[in-house]
């Protein structure tokens, strides 16, 4: 008897032609030029990584966290990467 859990899935037909993608088409996606993103846990870990990826690409960073330490330091980095006002709550 076969085991269905050895059994290779069917092929999948491959697309006869290379998707096309218009030129220029992901510069815009990701432009957050000039938008505010409030990050709750942003005094650490991830989210202190995604407030100063935020900060980079031009966001005013609210950081909320209920530990004001690790806010504080999140803001200090937002802070050497731009000059828009975040703050900490
Ligand atoms: N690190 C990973 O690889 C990973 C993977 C998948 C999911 N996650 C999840 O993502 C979340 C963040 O992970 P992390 O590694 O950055 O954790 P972390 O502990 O480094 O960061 C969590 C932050 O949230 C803050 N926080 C906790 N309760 C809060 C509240 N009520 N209000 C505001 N802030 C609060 C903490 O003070 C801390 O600064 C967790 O839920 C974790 O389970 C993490």
């Amino acid at each position: 008897m076969t085991d269905p859990a050895n059994e290779r899935s069917p092929r999948v037909p491959m697309p006869s032609e290379e998707p096309t993608v218009p030129a220029g088409y992901a510069n815009g996606l990701f432009d957050l030029k000039g938008r505010v993103a409030v990050v709750t846990g942003g005094g650490s870990g991830l989210g202190q990584a995604i407030a100063v990826g935020y900060a980079q690409l031009g966001v005013t960073v609210v950081i909320a966290d209920v530990n004001m330490d690790g806010a504080a330091a999140t803001l200090a980095t937002v802070q050497t990467v731009t000059a828009l006002d975040s703050l900490i709550f």
